[in-house]
């Protein structure tokens, strides 16, 4: 590792050892070591398909089936066999030393809370409940049998993820409580997003007007690199809080 990776390492710690509000805000790279493929850039499920086509409620409407068949069923493989990594564990330690105070995901793979965080706002809604179209009523998707696609409710209804579309809002009360964690935080980890879709990549600039430290966590630059983001810790999610932790215990023992 070099040196001035190690220095932003030390720095991110040292920033989120002295944090009294820390809050997450999560994007599929933090789950693309979990074997849970992007949405953009290099091996983008986008890259594949157009998010228009498969990801929008209107071509839902139009041909559940066909989304179920390209998006939907391929997904729900690779979610179930999907476990939290480092990455994860590390922000259920950082809730539980009672430095990070929330996490607001875009993902809908729940391996915040299957690595123990409890405070989690699913931005996007999630991939483990699905939701019938005409009754509303909720099932779990590993209870859904896919032996009929699109699956049916009871009432004959076509079940959907309960996920948010494009073309969906995002539930008021997550929009509120992800505002009022942004507005409160002093520091924000900014891990693994493009942080291109809105309105979840407004928070750190929310943030960052409230007087936060912004730290993103991406091997890649985005759109708040420049302007936004105080520090960029660059590399893989996994890898840079496995380094963070350790530097962190370090602090501890001093
Ligand atoms: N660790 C950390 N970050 C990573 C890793 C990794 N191992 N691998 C890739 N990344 C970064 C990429 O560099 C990129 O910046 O993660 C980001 C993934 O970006 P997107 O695929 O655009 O995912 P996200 O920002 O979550 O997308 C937002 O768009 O398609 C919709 O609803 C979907 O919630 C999603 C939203």
């Amino acid at each position: 590792m070099n040196t001035d990776h190690q220095q932003q390492i030390q720095k991110a710690a040292q920033l989120i050892g002295s944090a009294k509000c820390a809050v997450a805000l999560t994007g599929s790279g933090i789950s693309v070591e979990s074997g849970i493929p992007p949405f953009r850039g290099a091996g983008g499920l986008w890259e594949k398909m157009d998010p228009m086509e498969v990801a929008h409620i209107d071509s839902f409407r139009r041909d559940p089936a066909r989304v179920w068949e390209l998006l939907i069923r391929d997904l729900k493989e690779c979610l179930d066999r999907a476990r939290p990594n480092p990455a994860h564990l590390a922000l259920a330690r950082l809730e539980a030393m009672g430095i990070l105070k929330g996490v607001i995901t875009q993902n809908v793979d729940g391996l915040h809370q299957a690595a123990g965080n409890r405070d989690v706002i699913e931005f996007h809604g999630t991939f483990a409940w699905q939701r019938c179209m005409d009754c509303q009523r909720r099932l779990e998707t590993h209870r859904v049998e896919l032996d009929q696609i699109p699956p049916r409710c009871e009432c004959g209804g076509i079940l959907r993820p309960d996920c948010v579309f494009f073309g969906e809002m995002i539930p008021p009360e997550h929009l509120h409580r992800s505002r009022q964690l942004s507005e409160r935080c002093d520091v924000m980890l900014v891990v693994g997003t493009s942080a291109v879709v809105q309105p979840a990549a407004f928070m750190p600039v929310i943030a960052k007007q409230c007087g936060a430290t912004v730290i993103e966590i991406n091997p890649e630059s985005t759109p708040l690199t420049a302007n936004i983001s105080d520090l960029l810790v660059k590399g893989p999610a996994g890898q840079v809080f496995t380094g963070i932790m350790a530097a962190m215990a370090d602090y501890t023992v001093r």
